[in-house]
C-alpha cells in the first residue's frame, strides 16, 4: 500500500489536486493492470481524505487477467485498513467476462470502469478526458507487449494539458515513448529500494474540453446475447446479466448487473469464462 501511495497516488499530486476541485467536479484516473484494486482502493483513501463529498471520482482500469473476487478479498485482507472500502469493490466486482463493466460506488460519487481483456484493445474504444494516469503493470522487459508506441499515443489522445502520469518504472524505452507521444518526462526516486521511477505531464493536448468517459463506437458481444437470453430463465437468476436497452430500442453495448447501476457487456453464464 505504502508503494501504491507513493508512486501513483502522490507522484500524481492526487491528494493537492483532489483537494483543489470545485464542488460537483469529477476527476478522472486511467490505469494500467487492476489486478488486486489496491490502487484504486488507495486512490479512494486519497479521494475520501480530500476530495470536496460533491465531487466524483472516475477510475477507467483495464485488466487482462482478472482475479477472482475471492482472490481480491484475501489480497486486500493483509491490510486491515482498506475494510470498509474493500468489501464495497467486492461487493460490485463484476464476473469475469471479457470486455467492459461499469459500477457505482458509494451513492454514485465513484464511479469503476473496467476493460477485462488487453488494454491496447480496449483503449482506442475509449472516449474521456483522463486527469491522471497510474502505468502499472509487469516491467516492460517481462511484459514487453503492454508497454508499446500505441499505449503512449492513446494515452496523448485521451489527455489534456493537465494531464499527468507516474509509473514505478524508468527504463529508456518507456520515458523515450512517452516522451515521443507529447508527455514531459521526469525521474524521481523510487519506493524503498528502488533506484529511479518516473513521472510527467502532457505537453500539448489534442483534446479541446475534457469529455465524460464513454465508448467511440459498440462493442460486439462475443456471443449472440439474444439466444443466450432466451436460454436465461431456466438458469440461477444470480449467473446472468440482464438485457438492457436505450430508450431509442437500440440494444446497448453494456448491461444492467445485479448490484443497481453497474453494467456489464453481454449475457453470458460464468461458466463460459475464459478465466
Ligand atoms: C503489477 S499488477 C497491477 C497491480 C494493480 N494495479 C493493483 O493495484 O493491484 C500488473 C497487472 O497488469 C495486468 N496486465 C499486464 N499486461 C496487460 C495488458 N496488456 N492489458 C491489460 N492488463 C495487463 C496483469 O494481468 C496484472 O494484473
Amino acid at each position: 500500500m505504502a508503494e501504491s501511495d507513493y508512486v501513483f497516488v502522490q507522484q500524481n499530486q492526487l491528494p493537492e489536486r483532489f483537494a483543489a476541485l470545485r464542488a460537483g467536479e469529477v476527476f478522472t484516473v486511467a490505469e494500467t493492470g487492476f489486478g488486486t484494486g489496491l490502487n484504486f482502493l488507495q486512490t479512494l483513501r486519497a479521494w475520501f481524505e480530500c476530495a470536496p463529498k460533491s465531487a466524483e471520482l472516475q477510475f477507467i482500469s483495464f485488466e487482462k487477467f482478472p482475479l477472482s473476487v475471492e482472490d481480491l478479498a484475501k489480497a486486500h485482507g493483509a491490510f486491515a485498513e482498506l475494510g470498509t472500502l474493500s468489501q464495497a469493490l467486492c461487493a460490485v466486482y463484476p464476473l469475469r467476462l471479457p470486455g467492459w463493466h461499469e459500477m457505482s460506488l458509494f451513492d454514485g460519487k465513484v464511479r469503476l470502469i473496467v476493460w477485462f481483456g488487453d488494454l491496447l484493445l480496449g483503449l482506442p474504444e475509449f472516449e474521456c478526458s483522463v486527469d491522471a494516469w497510474f502505468l502499472d503493470g509487469f516491467a516492460p522487459s517481462k511484459n514487453p507487449d503492454m508497454w508499446q508506441p500505441a499505449l503512449y499515443t492513446q494515452m496523448a489522445r485521451l489527455s489534456h494539458v493537465q494531464t499527468t502520469f507516474a509509473t514505478f518504472t524508468a527504463v529508456g524505452e518507456v520515458r523515450r515513448g512517452l516522451q515521443k507521444a507529447g508527455f514531459a518526462v521526469e525521474k524521481m526516486p523510487g519506493f524503498g529500494r528502488k533506484r529511479e521511477m518516473c513521472r510527467g505531464n502532457c505537453r500539448k493536448s489534442v483534446l479541446s474540453h475534457r469529455r465524460r468517459p464513454g465508448l467511440r463506437r459498440r462493442i460486439r458481444s462475443n456471443q449472440s446475447s439474444s439466444a443466450l437470453w432466451s436460454l436465461a430463465p431456466g438458469w440461477p437468476a444470480q449467473r446472468w446479466h440482464a438485457n438492457w436497452r436505450s430508450r431509442a430500442g437500440r440494444s446497448e453495448c453494456w448491461r444492467r448487473g445485479r448490484n443497481r447501476g453497474n453494467r456489464h457487456p453481454a449475457i453470458w453464464p460464468a461458466r463460459f469464462t475464459r478465466w
